[in-house]
């Protein structure tokens, strides 16, 4: 390991790296991370277990291809400065799970932290970056994650840059490309800076499995992404979290809704429940091609929000060919009738600088649904549910550029509770305030109430 370590080390002052230069990430990536399901109670066995189901299950050929490891797997640094693995859950070290992965025919991800520690306090890359890239070639990393915890309070813009870009640096001078995903939570705004960094950023806070109560639930992160969609490109994506389709808190049709609106948002689409265990109905959401294909799409631009109304939004976006994707989300408690403008996508009422009829795929449904001229009415969108179209032109004229209206006018949503796990405690503090004022009630009462001549029970 130590002459390895010198070797490419040498390399590293040599290559003096200033953007990113791994080629990776030009569509969003896809795999499965072990974080929004197992948290730290991570092993060898759990993570060889995924490969295989990925591969049993063919969502490898879906386009899932990455097994990340998130935090957990790491006890602590050796005398040379290199990560000793937790021996209990993973015996026979990183390498020889990555080994196995690739065996699969698959990707190997690990994970990190651009601070002194992880979030889960296990040692993290901050002063080690050199190390600790080293050490992910060699064990044939293909995926890195690096978090954003004890991060010795740089976490303005420059401090940011200065850590993730020293990581970039060293796994750049590895000569291995290693799809680099950075982990700031949207921190000093990620978007803005780090496609010279990664090959993706985290937007926000970690997701949580719920649909619309929560700051950390699938419709406030979606929420929060309507004034920079526009800052994913090929080679560089807005993250928006990993999934939680099938993990148990949403609805089928929430979870659907929540698939439909990240791959439309081109983030990347890391799975994040248990494989083992796919029913069918998980399956026929994360195992929908032709909505997996509007993610993967080359063109790799978000779809943004176009319309809020009644509780309805309309999101839509170009794709490579000229076809458009449109997804109306129906987030009020009732069903919704809504009709899109076609002018909104592209299309020309008088088909002058645009087609004025257009065909339409529901890409659930996985069928044509006709050819439509100046709107499309969208009937009875149940509760939390959604369409997904892909709308190409009926004529030979392609669409006119899309214009996109002010993200000003949109109504926002307010979420209050940043996190289920804050629930109880709000609550009690609810019923310990609410039991106060009764209490201060009753005394005013008892004191006002005899000299008001009030009757008082006693
Ligand atoms: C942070 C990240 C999560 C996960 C945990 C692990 O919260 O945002 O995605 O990696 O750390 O500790």
């Amino acid at each position: 390991m130590t002459t390895a370590f010198l070797v490419l080390g040498s390399l590293l002052s040599l290559r003096g790296a200033l953007a990113l230069d791994n080629g990776l990430g030009l569509t969003p990536a896809m795999g499965w991370n072990s974080w929004n399901l197992f948290a730290c109670n991570i092993n060898e066995d759990i993570i060889k277990d995924m490969a295989d189901a990925i591969v049993e299950k063919g969502l490898d050929k879906l386009g899932y291809v990455y097994v990340n490891v998130d935090d957990c797997w790491q006890e602590s640094r050796d005398e040379d400065g290199f990560i000793v693995e937790d021996k209990k859950g993973f015996p026979h070290g990183m390498k020889a799970l990555g080994e196995y992965i690739h065996d699969q025919g698959l990707l190997f991800g690990t994970y990190s932290s651009a601070g002194t520690y992880t979030c889960q306090y296990r040692p993290g890359s901050l002063h080690y970056e050199t190390e600790d890239a080293v050490a992910y070639a060699m064990q044939e990393v293909d995926y890195l994650k690096l978090d954003n915890c004890y991060n010795e309070g740089m976490s303005d813009r420059e401090g940011t840059i200065y850590r993730y870009a020293k990581m970039r640096d060293a796994l750049n001078a590895t000569g291995r490309p290693m799809l680099y995903s950075l982990c700031n939570w949207g921190e000093a705004k990620s978007w803005e800076y780090s496609r010279d960094i990664g090959n993706s950023w985290r937007t926000t806070g970690d997701i949580c499995d719920n649909f619309d109560f929560y700051t950390c639930s699938a419709m406030s992160i979606l929420d929060q992404q309507i004034d920079i969609v526009q800052y994913s490109a090929p080679g560089g994506f807005n993250d928006i979290d990993m999934l939680e389709v099938g993990n148990g808190g949403m609805t089928m049709t929430e979870y659907r809704t929540h698939f439909s609106a990240w791959c439309a948002l081109k983030s990347p689409l890391l799975l994040g429940n248990d494989l083992r265990e796919l029913t069918d109905d998980v399956m026929e959401i994360i195992g929908n091609e032709e909505v997996i294909a509007i993610n993967q799409d080359t063109l790799g631009e978000s779809a943004r929000l176009m319309e809020r109304k009644g509780g309805v939004d309309v999101w839509a976006g170009p794709l490579a060919n000229g076809d458009r994707v449109l997804l109306v989300i129906n987030r009020g408690k009732k069903a919704a009738d809504y009709d899109v403008d076609l002018g909104l996508i592209g299309a020309d009422r008088e088909g002058k600088n645009g087609p004025s009829k257009v065909k339409a795929r529901d890409l659930w449904k996985k069928k044509d649904i006709g050819v439509f001229k100046d709107e499309i009415s969208f009937k009875n969108i149940a509760s939390h549910d959604s369409r997904m179209l892909r709308i190409s032109s009926a004529s030979k004229k392609p669409f006119k550029d899309l214009v996109y209206p002010s993200t000003e006018k949109f109504k926002r949503y307010i979420y209050l509770i940043p996190n289920p796990s804050w629930k109880w405690p709000l609550i009690a503090c609810g019923v310990v305030l609410g039991g106060a004022l009764v209490w201060v009630g009753y005394k005013v009462y008892t004191a006002v109430a005899p000299r008001q001549g009030y009757i008082f029970l006693k």
